[in-house]
């Protein structure tokens, strides 16, 4: 086989992954890459989110920090748990996909992270995230966003779609829906978007922040 047929073939490498997110969010507010995950990794993490929805291991999410704290069903309606590295092989891997973005980050756009903070979420049908910013106004420290979506096929008339409004850009936002595997890319102090309800669907995803 000649090379060329060989790079075709074969799966993206991680870094033009990365470099799909970071050129959308430098050249339009936000990055999406539909092949973030690999389809063995994304079906682990979805088997292992539904495992700890299924033994409860998923608590309603709150809204703002330890001054305003409080979990807030009419602003989100997600549950979520946190992702810890030594638990359990799939997180590990993200994780070290995480690891290796972070890296990326600092050494091409000294981006300045130490460290991170992410989820699994799943959103119960019918539920959202009204309008938002994720940097908490008390503490500057989240300085991008990442959200992975875990679902299987999601059709557009589904919903659950995460509304972006990027600054000086449309005033009725743009949808981005979340797909199997898709990863979406943004500035945690910049970017507002919300969730809208996906009717008739649960909706799942890991989401997260790398901060200074
Ligand atoms: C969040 C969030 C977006 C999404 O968790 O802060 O905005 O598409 N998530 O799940
Ligand atoms: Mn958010």
């Amino acid at each position: 086989m000649n090379p060329a047929d060989a790079a075709s073939a074969a799966p993206r490498a991680q870094h033009d992954k990365f470099e799909e997110l970071i050129e959308g969010m430098l050249e339009r507010g936000f990055g999406v890459c539909n092949d973030f995950l690999s389809p063995a990794l994304l079906i682990s993490l979805r088997s292992r989110l539904r495992s700890l929805y299924a033994d409860q291991e998923m608590k309603a999410a709150g809204v703002g920090r330890s001054d305003g704290f409080r979990e807030s069903g009419k602003i989100r309606g997600d549950v979520i748990h946190w992702l810890e590295p030594n638990v359990d092989p799939a997180e590990d891997e993200l994780l070290a996909q995480l690891k290796s973005f972070v890296e990326h980050l600092n050494s091409t756009c000294y981006a300045g992270i130490r460290s991170q903070e992410f989820h699994f979420a799943l959103y119960p049908s019918a539920s959202g995230y009204k309008r938002h910013l994720d940097q908490f106004k008390s503490d500057a420290g989240r300085l991008f966003s990442l959200v992975i979506y875990l679902n299987d096929v999601w059709l557009d008339s589904d919903g659950g779609q995460l509304r972006v409004y990027p600054a000086g850009g449309q005033l009725e936002g743009l949808d981005v829906y979340p797909k199997a595997g898709r990863a979406v890319f943004f500035r945690a102090d910049e970017l507002e978007h919300e969730v809208i309800p996906a009717p008739l669907r649960e909706r799942l995803s890991v989401a997260g922040w790398f901060k200074k």
